[in-house]
């Protein structure tokens, strides 16, 4: 039998349903079109300088042009292990932590290290984007269980239950989350991880937004509320969301000894060691303090009362509340059907496009996050933006 051109596996990756839009957006926008984006998953704020200085300093020094060993520079995994113990509680051990290119690749990682093709893997739903295709990647079955905002876009004890089987291996818990900026109470967060515990399953845990947190909610980690799971439990984290650092690509997964030994080789022979450089910055960054994310918060806090209010203003949209990172996911289920400047909406999909044509604004439909009749807003822009973009999609759906 001949080969298929391309592998299967390969094939099996859902084309990212943002990225037409996206690709529109940057093309009104380089025939000077005035657009407003909201699609962007990262921090508006410069990397602060210390860090940038810290990375400036290394690249003088010969040995920071060499290869490092490939689970990262000892002295960085030292310091995240003393990082998550002062931010979170957890304490661990350098040799529990594995430096990758980001959080994205720290997952990727740990998928394919805890995965085999047919483990059944719970993802409560909206999800980030990557998630599901990492988890085929890795062979897995992707569970989804649906949330919506009725219970703050949480996953209840009762639909875990009725989706757990005998070839669940793992549970994905992300708190904050991306896309609905949904928190978990942390007598949820400890339910939550009994209720693994008590299955034998393994837990990962992204804490990617552990800083970015408003209001009443706090963010709680769950191997912290749970200590029992730490044999199980992988935590993904990184210096992207917390420090203004989404393009040095410095992410970490920290777990059992055993299970990060097993990455780190996988690593090895897929990228080695992050870049040295970047490696150098993440050390400055999470060895100093939190002033800088504090004053980011501040203004995410701000941005995310406006974009909320902004947001169920406009007629036929209803926006939960976020209590964490830099989303607002607001359904737009009462606008599809409507016709908008003779276009009949079919989906929310559809409505991204319409809008981005008509009024130059563009966000990402909730489809790809598992969640259609939702769009993700990211508040990561300035404020006198953020007011002009919903003004835009206000007056067309008021007309
Ligand atoms: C929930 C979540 N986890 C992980 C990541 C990956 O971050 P990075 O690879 O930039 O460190 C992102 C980025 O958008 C995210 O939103």
């Amino acid at each position: 039998m001949p080969h298929e051109r391309l592998s299967q596996r390969s094939m099996a990756v859902t084309e990212s349903s943002t990225l037409a839009i996206d690709a529109k957006a940057k093309a009104l926008k380089a025939a000077g079109e005035n657009v407003i984006g909201f699609g962007a998953g990262e921090p508006d704020f410069p990397t602060p300088e210390h860090i940038v200085e810290a990375a400036a300093e290394a690249a003088h020094h010969t040995v920071y042009h060499r290869y490092t060993p490939a689970a990262g520079l000892p002295e960085l995994r030292a310091a995240v292990a003393t990082k998550t113990e002062r931010d979170s509680g957890y304490e661990v051990e350098a040799s529990q932590v594995l430096i990758s290119n980001g959080g994205k690749h720290a997952l990727f990682n740990a998928f394919l290290t805890i995965i085999d093709p047919g483990d059944e893997v719970l993802v409560p739903a909206p999800y980030w984007v990557s998630y599901p295709e990492m988890i085929k990647l890795a062979g897995g079955k992707v569970i989804e269980l649906p949330t919506t905002e009725e219970t703050g876009f949480q996953v209840t004890l009762e639909q875990l239950d009725a989706a757990v089987t005998e070839r669940t291996k793992m549970l994905l818990f992300v708190s904050p989350s991306n896309p609905t900026g949904a928190v978990y109470p942390p007598h949820m967060v400890e339910a939550i991880g009994r209720w693994a515990h008590e299955r034998g399953l393994w837990v990962m845990t992204d804490e990617i937004y552990e800083h970015l947190v408003y209001g009443n909610a706090t963010f709680s980690s769950m191997p912290v509320a749970v200590p029992e799971i730490a044999d199980r439990c992988i935590v993904i984290n990184g210096v992207a969301k917390t420090y203004a650092m989404t393009g040095w690509r410095v992410g970490w997964m920290i777990g059992p000894v055993d299970v990060i030994k097993t990455a780190a080789s996988l690593q090895s022979h897929a990228t080695s060691n992050v870049s040295n450089v970047a490696q150098a910055a993440a050390l400055a960054a999470v060895s100093g303090d939190l002033s800088a994310v504090a004053e980011m918060r501040e203004a995410f806090d701000r941005r995310r009362q406006t974009m909320h209010k902004l947001l169920n203003d406009i007629p036929g949209v209803t926006s939960y509340e976020p209590e964490g990172a830099f989303y607002c996911f607001p359904s737009f289920t009462d606008v599809i059907g409507r016709t908008i400047r003779g276009h009949k909406i079919e989906s929310a999909h559809h409505l991204a496009e319409v809008v981005l044509e008509e009024v130059k604004v563009a966000f990402v439909p909730g489809e790809g996050f598992g969640a259609p009749g939702y769009a993700r807003f990211s508040y990561a822009l300035g404020d006198e933006d953020i007011a002009e973009g919903l003004n835009r999609v206000g007056d067309l759906l008021s007309e």
